[in-house]
C-alpha cells in the first residue's frame, strides 16, 4: 500500500441534471460519484431541462441541491438565444455564464455576435465559459482581444482548437482552457467498440489530435470531466444524446499514466480550477489515494445513476480510500459516510 494525500480535487465542469432530468443523475448520486472520484468541489452546468437563466431558476436549483449534496457544489448560469439580459442578475451568485457556440444537449446555442454583447455586459470577475468547437475558436479569441474579458474554453479536443489558444496565451490574452479525460484517453478509433457510448460533444478526434493534446499539456490549465450522464436506454436509442460520465474515472486514469506526475494532477485538478474560479478551500479537505492498488474500472462499481463508463474494463491504478471535507470523513472504501445535504453550495468569493 502507498497512501498519497492530495487536496480535495475540484472539477469545474459537470452536468448533475437536477432538477429536471433526475432519471439520469441527481444531486445525491452525482455528488456521491464526485467523492468516489476524489472530488470535493464540483461546478454544475446550466443546461438543465429548464436552463438556469434567471435568479428564480437558480434559487430553485440551490434549494434542491441543499437537500441532497454530499460534496460542495457551485453553479454556472447560461444564456439562451436573445434573453441574456437576465445574466446580469446572476453576477455574484454563479461562477460564470456558460455559453454554447455549437449545438449540444439542451439546444443552448448563441451566435458569436451575441457573445460579444455578453462580454460587454458581464462585469463579474468570474470568467465566461465557452463551448466552441473547431473554427469557432478564432471568433472567440477575437472577442477576447477586443473586450479583455476573462474567458475559459471548455473541453478543447484537438489541434484546430488548441493551436490558436496556445498562440493567444503566448500573446498574453486572459484565456484558459480545459481538456476532458475522454479526449486525452480515447480517440475516434475507439468508436467502433464504444458505439453510442463514445458519442459526445465535442466528438472524439484523431490520434494525431489526441497526441497534440498530450504534447502540449503545459498549455492546458485544467482537466475537467464534463461528467454528462445519460441512461443506457437513451444512449442505445436511435438518436443517442451527447455525453459520457467521468467523475469517478478522471483521477485513476490520470494516476495510471506515466506522462502525468502527481504535480500535474494537483495543478490540473486543484490549483488551476481554484485560481480560475476563485474557489475558497479548506486545508482539512483532502483525499487519500492508494497509488499502488490496481483495479478494473467496472460499471457495477460506479455511484453515478447512469451506471456505465466508456472506460469499463480498463485497468487503472489509484483507488480513492478516504475523503475528508472540513475535517469530517465523508467517504471511505466505496461508501458515503455523511447524510444528504452535508455539502455546501458555493458562491463566488470575489464579487463584481
Ligand atoms: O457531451 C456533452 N454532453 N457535451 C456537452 O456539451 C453537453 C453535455 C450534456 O449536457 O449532455
Ligand atoms: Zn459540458
Amino acid at each position: 500500500m502507498a497512501l498519497l494525500t492530495l487536496p480535495g480535487l475540484i472539477d469545474m465542469h459537470v452536468h448533475l441534471r437536477d432538477p429536471g432530468q433526475t432519471w439520469k443523475e441527481d444531486f445525491y448520486t452525482g455528488t456521491a460519484a464526485a467523492l468516489a472520484g476524489g472530488f470535493t468541489t464540483v461546478f454544475d452546468m446550466p443546461n438543465n431541462e429548464e436552463p438556469i437563466i434567471s435568479v428564480k431558476r437558480l434559487n430553485r436549483k440551490i434549494k434542491e441541491a441543499k437537500k441532497k449534496i454530499v460534496c460542495d457544489v457551485g453553479f454556472y448560469g447560461g444564456a439562451v438565444g436573445s434573453s441574456f439580459e437576465s445574466l446580469k442578475g446572476l453576477e455574484g451568485k454563479v461562477f460564470g455564464p456558460k455559453l454554447y457556440l455549437n449545438v449540444t444537449t439542451g439546444g443552448f446555442m448563441i451566435d458569436v455576435k451575441k457573445l460579444e454583447q455578453i462580454c460587454h455586459i458581464w462585469h463579474a470577475r468570474q470568467p465566461i465559459l465557452i463551448h466552441a468547437e473547431g473554427r469557432m475558436i478564432t471568433g472567440v479569441i477575437d472577442i477576447v482581444k477586443k473586450t479583455s474579458v476573462k474567458t475559459h474554453v471548455c473541453h478543447v479536443s484537438g489541434i484546430e482548437e488548441l493551436k490558436p489558444i496556445i498562440k493567444a496565451k503566448e500573446e498574453g490574452l486572459p484565456l484558459t482552457c480545459g481538456v476532458t479525460p475522454h479526449h486525452l484517453f480515447l480517440n475516434e478509433r475507439d468508436l467502433s467498440s464504444l458505439g453510442p457510448y463514445g458519442v459526445m460533444k465535442p466528438p472524439l478526434k484523431s490520434k494525431k489530435d489526441q497526441e497534440f493534446l498530450w504534447r502540449n499539456l503545459k498549455y492546458i490549465d485544467v482537466v475537467e470531466s464534463d461528467h454528462a450522464p445519460h441512461t443506457r436506454g437513451e444512449k442505445e436509442s436511435e438518436n443517442p444524446p451527447f455525453g459520457v460520465p467521468g467523475l469517478e474515472t478522471t483521477l485513476p486514469l490520470l494516476l495510471s499514466d506515466k506522462r502525468i506526475t502527481i504535480g500535474d494532477v494537483v495543478r490540473l485538478c486543484y490549483k488551476n480550477p481554484k485560481k480560475i474560479l476563485g474557489v475558497k478551500t479548506d486545508r482539512t479537505t483532502k483525499v487519500v489515494v492508494d497509488t499502488n492498488s490496481q483495479f478494473i474500472i467496472h460499471n457495477s462499481k460506479l455511484h453515478t445513476k447512469c451506471a456505465w463508463s466508456p472506460f469499463h474494463g480498463w485497468k487503472a491504478r489509484g483507488k480513492v480510500r478516504r475523503v475528508y471535507i472540513r475535517e469530517r470523513k465523508v467517504f471511505e472504501d466505496g461508501k458515503v459516510l455523511v447524510k444528504r445535504g452535508f455539502g455546501k453550495v458555493m458562491f463566488p468569493s470575489f464579487n463584481p
